[in-house]
């Protein structure tokens, strides 16, 4: 039995997810969290730093910056210096930070992840959007739609990589030809790798997670890459995150948009990414094995079904599924109403799909799969 098999209960927690459908019998799949306890390393740590017992502001201090300067070396290969990093309550808060540090049009690529559609109009920015391709090898950078979305204003794309929704881990080549299009038309590419430790094909050597920024010189220069331990150690509750800014003037003009909007960040979520970056590898290549098995079986169940159709994940614990043929006219409510909370797609720009989150034990993923076998086949 794994780690990973224990159901933990949630439903009397804190937990957004869990208490969403508190009082009804129904599985939240949705929110992007894990129901898995965090690695027995952060915990560990956790336990130290909640005896010390003070709990004042707190900020990094240099084996913090080690464990993360050591951990994109080793994942990555991706070398960076320690004064590139700018500490970061969250991801959307670096998302909305970003819009506010640039002064013209934002692109972004759809469907995604919805803060990225709210960030712009929260900072007063245009937002521009580009349709990722479904094609038959997956999903793609539509070239045409980029270029048609692109205007001379536009001075930063919102960048998803690996990719929420859609799950997607670019490749070099589709990186290089957005550092080019980044080029040629002199915008920022904010790049949102929170998903960054989640690739599931990690097997092929073409499914390796490639830092934006890590490119060229060039790229990294027109770079904001935000990362956190968040989502592959599964401790997005205590909020702790970093952007990685190589340019001195564009680092300046971001730590500017922060002043007086951005915490400190929690002393315990800082505490917990060393424990992370450092010391929870064994945890974190057996989750990866684990979810494997899980986007198994929800494949395998997509698949046994007529109309709901997805492509493969290569990262996330997310399944993107088209519902289109089933020919619902509230997709997520339907679903709701067997059983299941879904994220509704029409929030990420795509009505008529459902993200399902597989980051659970393999019973509670069972019980659901099951549901949504029932719910598909009563639609
Ligand atoms: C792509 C992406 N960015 C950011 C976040 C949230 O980041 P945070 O909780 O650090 O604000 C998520 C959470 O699902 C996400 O999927």
């Amino acid at each position: 039995m794994s780690p990973f098999d224990q159901p933990i209960d949630r439903r009397h927690s804190d937990s957004i997810k869990w208490s969403k459908y508190a009082g009804r019998d129904v599985l939240p799949l949705w929110v992007a969290d894990m129901d898995f306890a965090a690695p027995p390393a952060v915990i560990e740590t956790l336990h130290r730093r909640i005896e010390h017992g003070v709990f004042g502001y707190g900020g990094p201090w240099p084996s913090l910056t080690e464990s993360v300067l050591a951990h994109l070396e080793g994942e990555y290969q991706w070398r960076i210096e320690a004064e590139w990093i700018v500490w970061l309550p969250g991801l959307v808060t670096g998302l909305n930070v970003a819009c506010r540090a640039v002064d013209g049009e934002i692109l972004t690529a759809t469907p995604i992840y919805p803060p990225f559609l709210s960030a712009p109009h929260f900072s007063g920015r245009k937002l521009n959007r580009a349709e990722l391709a479904c094609t038959d090898d997956g999903w793609r950078f539509d070239h045409a739609a980029l270029q048609a979305a692109l205007t001379p204003a536009t001075d930063l794309f919102l960048l998803c990589h690996p990719h929420n929704p859609v799950g997607r881990c670019w490749s070099r080549d589709e990186l290089l030809e957005l550092a080019a299009l980044a080029e040629a038309n002199d915008f920022i590419v904010c790049s949102d790798e929170i998903h960054c430790g989640l690739i599931l094909d990690a097997d092929k050597p073409d499914k390796r997670h490639i830092p934006f920024a890590s490119l060229s010189p060039e790229a990294a220069k027109r770079s904001i890459t935000l990362m956190a331990p968040s989502k592959t150690f599964n401790i997005p509750g205590l909020g702790c995150a970093f952007a990685v800014i190589p340019d001195a003037s564009l680092r300046h003009r971001f730590e500017h948009a922060m002043h007086g909007i951005v915490p400190h960040v929690n002393v315990l979520g800082l505490a917990a990414c060393e424990a992370a970056y450092r010391d929870s590898g064994d945890w974190h290549r057996e989750l990866i094995g684990y979810l494997r098995g899980n986007l198994d079986l929800v494949i395998a169940t997509v698949n046994r079904e007529k109309a709901p159709k997805m492509k493969s994940v290569e990262a996330t614990y997310l399944a993107w599924i088209d519902v289109r043929e089933l020919g619902l006219a509230k997709p997520a409510a339907h679903f709701e109403a067997h059983g299941l909370g879904l994220s509704d797609g029409a929030d990420f720009g795509a009505p008529g799909w459902l993200r399902l989150n597989f980051g659970c034990p393999r019973s509670t993923l069972e019980e659901a799969l099951n549901r949504f076998t029932i719910a598909c086949r009563a639609a």
